[in-house]
């Protein structure tokens, strides 16, 4: 299983004071020496965290590979093509939120897709980008996102980070929801809320190959360090294989 770990947080702690430090890429490196197998970074149209620039010298610099994060906004989808990055995830934006609250709407069944999402997945896959979406762990959506064509589909795990306390309910979703996708020929990735608490059973689920972790591990970071953080969170991944 790939462990991606998401810096955006890094850049948060940098965006309060609009300086120099910490600087992402260093933490992204930092990452990577502790086996980190790829770097995720959203840039917001709204710029609260990552900056441009952040994506172009990790674009630059990441020895492992880069999992850009984006919505439809056009100048953002341009700089994904002109950087070309491993991997570009679509999530949904909206500006009120604190993070990304839901996965993407693909329509409703009776409903096209929304033009431009179909033409940004165009857009990306034709400048040899592989395009994942990131989606709930919904049966009619997965269906959707195969016959959009993309090779992969990123499953939210807000709602089970939300209520794993109390209930299976929501790993059960995922459970279905990963068989479901890879069964329609779809690699499934998931995230979203996994911390070292709740990681172990999503990652136990044989049909989820990657994993996109990032508040956890930059909270964690502070206290330990980022290579120590990031050997933790491999380490229960690893164990719950
Ligand atoms: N995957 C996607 C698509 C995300 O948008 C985020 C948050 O930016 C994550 C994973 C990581 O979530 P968290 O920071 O809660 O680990």
């Amino acid at each position: 299983m790939r462990l991606y770990v998401n810096v955006d947080h890094v850049a948060t702690v940098r965006q309060a004071r609009r300086t120099d430090e910490p600087d992402p890429v260093e933490a992204a490196a930092a990452c990577e020496r502790a086996g980190a197998d790829g770097i995720t970074v959203h840039l917001r149209e709204d710029r609260r965290h990552i900056q441009d620039d952040d994506v172009r010298r990790l674009a630059a610099s990441v020895t492992t590979v880069l999992n850009f994060e984006l919505a439809t906004a056009e100048e953002i989808v341009q700089l994904a093509i002109a950087l070309a990055p491993h991997q570009a995830t679509l999530v949904p934006e909206r500006r009120e939120e604190v993070t990304t609250e839901g996965g993407l709407s693909l329509g409703a069944p009776d409903q096209p897709t929304e033009p431009r999402l179909v033409q940004t997945i165009e857009r990306l896959g034709g400048a040899g980008i592989r395009v994942s979406l990131f989606i709930d762990p919904d049966l009619p959506t997965i269906e959707r996102a195969a016959r959009l064509g993309v090779p992969a589909v990123e499953l939210h795990t807000g709602e089970y980070a939300n209520t794993y306390r109390e209930s299976e309910v929501a790993l059960d979703r995922l459970r279905t929801a990963a068989r479901h996708a890879r069964a329609a020929g779809l690699a499934v990735h998931a995230g979203h809320g996994l911390t070292p608490r709740n990681v172990q059973p999503v990652a136990a689920i044989a049909e989820i190959e990657e994993l996109n972790i990032g508040h956890t591990i930059v909270s964690r970071s502070i206290l330990v360090g980022m290579e120590h953080a990031v050997r933790e969170m491999r380490a229960l991944i690893d164990r719950a294989r």
